[in-house]
């Protein structure tokens, strides 16, 4: 039995990482744990030890009030392996810190690797609340079949998230102060030469508080429509969360960024007239009483903030359409915003395509932030969640 200070002690030993380097030790320029003290850590992990600590061991030393979506290490991360067999062992939770990869991992080769996000929020009695986990597990799933990688089971998943949150819980904000951003990956961590699968995989799961994604906070987005690069084209990965649709996407969005737009529209590769997504986020467009978004073809990804906000818009009345939305649609719209795990959901006051710019209705009296406060309202425990989306744990 561990004693409830012991257990304290323990427990917060690697938030002395930002304070003290007093347990770490310096590799190569790089700090990293002692291996006294990173094994010291691991055998304290137990999660009924973690939730004994002391009030004011609760917290992080963190600034909560100035959070933005810049990566903040947390005390843990996640690890489980897999080798060609395609069974995943039992993972582990394991202090955070760098992995070692081979110089030739299929990852790093040829770009074979996937990621999730998903978030925790903190409840006012201290519990903490995932949102849909299982989706982001299914959706692992279904991004490995394409790219050609075994994916923990569901179980799995959402076991390994459940554990990352749970022994980083004193890096969730407050209630009311952001989330607790979760970021699941898994790639081809052995090695390869011609190409190939990789012959062994790595699922990771690392943790960042969060609070808004743009650096525009909650104010309308200003989107630049792209007419040079795609985003996705037909056959390929845009549909799945291949970090391979990531990297092309920032030529693109620091261009617009560099003339003062927040982010980019793209449009499909094939007739170069339809809406497709913005780098990081789903795209709706409201007229009347009729909510479009682009159908989910192969090019756009599956969101789940997506998914949830179609199933909360029809009960509220709206018509919702997926299908083919073109420009056109958009520059008569009333409302535009945008949807995602780390953008929740954005209104969008202006697009602008070449030099002609459209503004859309935005402020408190929108479906967007109507939509906005029932999702966020679920999410963290404040309207009653009769989807049935919300997983508690603690
Ligand atoms: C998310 O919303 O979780 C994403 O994966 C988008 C990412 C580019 C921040």
């Amino acid at each position: 039995m561990i004693s409830r200070s012991l257990a304290c002690r323990r427990i917060v030993a690697p938030s002395l990482r930002n304070s003290s380097r007093s347990s770490l030790s310096q590799f190569g320029g790089c700090w990293g744990y002692t291996s006294q003290a990173a094994s010291s850590l691991l055998q304290a992990f137990e999660p009924s030890v973690h939730r004994t600590c002391r009030v004011e061991d609760e917290y992080a030393d963190v600034d909560w009030d100035n959070l933005g979506f810049g990566l903040m290490p947390t005390d843990y991360m996640y690890q489980m392996k897999c080798t060609e067999n395609g069974t995943f062992e039992r993972g582990q939770v394991r202090p955070y810190g760098n992995v070692e990869l081979s110089p030739s991992a299929g990852v790093l080769n040829y770009g074979q690797g996937l990621f999730e996000g998903l978030k925790a929020h903190r409840k006012e009695n201290g519990s903490l609340l995932l949102f849909r986990p299982d989706q982001n597990a299914i959706r692992m799933k279904v991004g490995a079949d394409r790219m050609c990688m075994p994916a923990p089971s569901v179980e799995q998943f959402v076991d390994a998230v459940r554990e990352t949150a749970l022994a980083n819980k004193r890096w969730v904000p407050p209630p009311g102060k952001g989330s607790l951003y979760m970021r699941p990956l898994l790639m081809g961590s052995g090695p390869v030469l011609g190409l190939a699968p990789a012959p062994e995989f790595t699922f990771l799961i690392y943790a960042s508080p969060v609070r808004n994604y743009f650096k525009e906070g909650t104010a309308p987005l200003n989107l630049y429509i792209e007419d040079e690069f795609d985003r996705a084209s037909r056959g390929g990965t845009g549909g799945v969360k291949s970090i391979t649709n990531y990297a092309p996407v920032l030529k693109a969005l620091a261009r617009a960024k560099s003339r003062g737009f927040s982010d980019v529209l793209y449009l499909d590769s094939v007739v170069k007239n339809n809406l497709e997504e913005v780098s990081s986020c789903n795209i709706f467009v409201l007229k009347g009483n009729v909510l479009s978004t682009p159908a989910t073809n192969g090019t756009i990804l599956s969101g789940i903030t997506r998914k949830s906000i179609i199933e909360i818009s029809r009960d509220l009345g709206y018509q919702v359409e997926e299908r083919a939305v073109p420009v056109e649609e958009l520059m008569e719209a009333e409302e535009v915003f945008c949807t995602g795990t780390a953008v929740v959901v954005a209104p969008v006051g202006s697009v602008t395509s070449k030099d002609k710019r459209i503004e859309f209705k935005t402020g408190a009296q929108t479906a967007c932030g109507r939509l906005y406060d029932i999702l966020v309202g679920i999410q963290t425990g404040h309207i009653k969640d009769k989807y049935g989306w919300v997983v508690e744990i603690n």
